[in-house]
């Protein structure tokens, strides 16, 4: 690579220790790196040039201004600026905003280094190949929107795609258990996107009978069967400009599936008893939580209809695989459950959390919400026990003899340090880079975490 050619890296982190290291791995990868210590110096960095720069890396959390503001500055100065944030933060709801301001992926700390340096090798190849880059263009509302909780990599993940995506007219086909967050999830996209001052329509596909579907969801004229008196427009069209959610969509009949395939190809609706299609514009969101492509596979559902609703898939996983989202699902919960039944902050003994914490949870977050309600309810000393609880999260409990051992790969060869830091890595991974939880699990000092991090270098959060 000639010194010409060297793709140019900027570096934003108020960690001066972080930063250097990181740019020194960088720099032997061929890069050149250029370091900012904050948002103000990072802008001075772009204005000054040379050169535009391939890539931006920021931290988010730093003072002065954050890493969201570099975003949205950068990406108005460089439109096509490509940008990683990288967070010891990383919860679901600083993914959805980093990427809405545009920036291309948000990695959470601490990262794996050798997969953060394909990310960046890989984005910069894409562009040089003119490919597009899923950027999104943040839209006029900002702010507002459904309160989304968790940092498991799982609902980061959810977040990222519906940053991407909540600005394009995309069809979106959402897919989980009950009570995983489907309905949120499609409000959240509605609230994010430039339909948002029109209306969010909600139908349950399941609830109601076939005939009574379609002129629900079509509309239908005066007198087209026994019981319209009057002539009504229908679901598709008050959601005009807005977005229309079909719920449990799985369940609609085969001649449902067929007019609603042509209302998606053609963008326009006949309302039952008339013969002049209305033109509509509006935003599908689907949700199931059954398995489409099985009820493909047995001729249940159509396939060019699953074909044109899945144009993007978001899926979220049950909670028993999210599990590092209980703790803040629960603080969430009794947070807002204690304002909503106007009680006292309701604490939980650790007794309870730890049965809450080993429950499946079939029922996914709506259970866990309802069980904390009815929690509070009975907790009248203002500290949630195990009394308060459902007989059966008791019991499914004391049939668990222990707690699964830490998941993981077993390193069957490896020097001990190695395996310390690897373990000392997951705990931190798995609280979200919360230090003082982490130390307290791994039974050391906060201090001694973090010289074990700084000794560990770059790749460790700060
Ligand atoms: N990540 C989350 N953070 C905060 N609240 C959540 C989250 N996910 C779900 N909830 C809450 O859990 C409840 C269930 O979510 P929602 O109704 O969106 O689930 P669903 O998948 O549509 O369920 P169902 O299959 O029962 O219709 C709601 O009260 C919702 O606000
Ligand atoms: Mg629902």
């Amino acid at each position: 690579m000639t010194a010409e050619s060297r793709e140019r890296l900027l570096l934003v982190d108020d960690d001066e220790q972080a930063c250097r290291m990181l740019g020194e791995v960088l720099e032997r990868q061929g890069y050149e790196v250029v370091r900012a210590l904050s948002v103000d110096q990072a802008l001075q960095s772009i204005d000054a040039g040379p050169a535009r720069f391939d890539a931006i890396l920021t931290d988010l959390r730093m003072p002065g201004s954050s890493g969201l503001d570099l975003v949205r500055e950068a990406r108005q100065r460089d439109p096509q600026a490509l940008i990683f944030v990288l967070t010891a933060f990383g919860d679901a709801a600083a993914a959805g905003a980093a990427i809405r301001a545009g920036a291309y992926d948000f990695i959470s700390k601490p990262y794996d280094l050798t997969a953060l340096r394909q990310a960046i090798s890989q984005a910069l190849q894409r562009r040089s190949r003119n490919a597009s880059l899923p950027h999104a263009t943040e839209g006029k509302t900002k702010g507002g929107g459904p309160v989304i909780v968790g940092n498991s990599p799982a609902i980061i993940e959810v977040m990222k795609t519906v940053g991407r995506v909540s600005q394009s007219q995309a069809t979106v086909l959402i897919t989980g258990e009950t009570g995983t967050g489907k309905e949120l999830i499609a409000r959240a996209l509605h609230s994010y996107s430039d339909r948002s001052a029109n209306r969010f329509v909600g139908v349950n596909c399941s609830a109601l009978a076939e005939g009574i579907l379609e002129s629900e969801l079509f509309g239908h004229v005066r007198g087209a069967f026994t019981g319209a008196a009057a002539t009504r427009s229908g679901l598709f069209r008050e959601a005009d400009r807005g977005t229309i959610f079909l719920d449990e969509i799985g369940d609609i009949s085969a001649p449902m599936q067929t007019r609603l395939l042509r209302v998606l190809q053609e963008r326009e609706i006949t309302p039952v008893g008339s013969d002049s299609p209305v033109k509509v514009d509006v935003r599908v969101i689907a949700a199931t939580h059954q398995d489409l492509e099985e009820l493909v596979k047995k001729g249940r559902f159509r396939e060019d209809l699953l074909y044109r609703l899945d144009v993007v898939r978001v899926e979220l996983p049950p909670l028993r695989e999210r599990q590092q989202d209980i703790p803040l699902l629960i603080n969430h919960f009794l947070g807002e459950l204690a304002r909503q039944h106007k009680r006292d902050p309701v604490a939980l003994d650790p007794e309870a959390e730890t049965l809450l914490l080993r429950y499946s949870w079939p029922g996914n977050i709506r259970e866990l919400q309802n069980v904390l309600e009815r929690a509070i309810v009975l907790a009248a000393q203002g500290v949630i026990g195990p009394e308060h609880l459902p007989a059966d999260i008791q019991e499914a409990a004391s049939q668990v003899e222990a707690v699964p051992a830490q998941a993981g790969p077993s390193h069957p060869l490896l020097p001990l340090a190695e395996v310390e830091k690897r373990h000392v890595l997951a705990v931190l991974r798995e609280t979200g880079g919360n230090r003082e939880r982490a130390a307290r699990i791994l039974g050391i000092s906060r201090r001694t975490l973090v010289r074990m991090l700084q000794r560990w270098g770059p790749s460790a959060p700060k």
